[in-house]
């Protein structure tokens, strides 16, 4: 199988990947909850609610929030009441906002916020029950070994929750949502973050990623089984679940 995913990079091609998505979340962070919300119409949020529906049937007590960012995933992850959510991103800003935001939370302090990377996890194998991670995979930078590194600290018969922005599929939504994507976001991104390449970043990173049953592809060849794509609002986020 060659699923070969194209390298798209904010700022240059010379940087590592990583380095790069730390910057440039760590350039947003301040604008990060607030443009997410607006671009999104703030159904960010239902496609995060409706991931947690699926991870509720195994009643997961301990949970890793990979790409936690501002921290919304794991916000929503308290719904089911665990004993421990570990929330990780690269970025020290992004995580920053979150601890904040965490403070006003009831129960906020069962999360643990780590500055970490997803391709080298400090966790011993078959540690969690659960992991999420919300609109995060795209920006690994070697997707195989972030992949990998998550099978490896789910627990057997655990269950992954990822989310990732898709293209939806009628040709009429299509048309409009690349609209919104390739000229609204980036405009949008650019007068409200001063960050223009992160949100032209955006639509041409998700344009690159592969979607659907080639997603579930690679999920499978790093490990995961049962995997499940279920394409939410028309298609214009995609939710995949997977089982190791
Ligand atoms: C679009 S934000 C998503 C934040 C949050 N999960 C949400 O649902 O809103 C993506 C986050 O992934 C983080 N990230 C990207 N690559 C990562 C990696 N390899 N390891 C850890 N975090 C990473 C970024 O720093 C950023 O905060």
């Amino acid at each position: 199988m060659n699923l070969k995913v194209e390298k798209v990079l904010p700022y240059n091609q010379n940087e590592q990947k990583s380095d790069q998505i730390e910057t440039m979340f760590d350039n947003i962070a301040h604008r990060y909850d607030f443009l997410n919300h607006l671009l999104s119409a703030g159904i960010d949020i239902t496609w995060r609610k409706r991931a947690i529906r699926e991870l509720a049937i195994i009643s997961p007590k301990s949970i890793l929030d990979m790409a936690s960012g501002t921290g919304d995933f794991a916000f929503e992850v308290l719904a089911l009441n665990p004993t421990q959510i570990i929330a990780v991103d690269l970025s020290q800003n992004m995580l920053n906002v979150g601890i904040a935001k965490s403070k006003k939370k009831d129960k906020g302090n069962v999360i643990a916020w780590i500055k970490g990377d997803s391709e080298n996890l400090a966790y011993m194998e078959n540690h969690f029950d659960a992991i999420t991670v919300g609109f995060g995979v795209r920006n690994f930078q070697n997707l195989d070994k972030g992949l990998g590194e998550l099978v490896r600290v789910l627990k057997p018969g655990g269950m992954i929750a990822i989310l990732e922005p898709s293209f939806p599929t009628n040709p009429i939504l299509k048309l409009l949502f690349s609209i919104h994507f390739h000229y609204i976001t980036p405009l949008v991104g650019k007068l409200f973050s001063k960050d223009a390449s992160a949100y032209s970043y955006l639509p041409d990173s998700v344009s690159a990623f592969p979607e659907g049953e080639n997603f579930c592809k690679l999920l499978e060849k790093a490990g995961f089984t049962d995997t499940k794509h279920h394409p939410l609002t028309f298609g214009m986020c995609a939710l995949y679940i997977a089982r190791k």
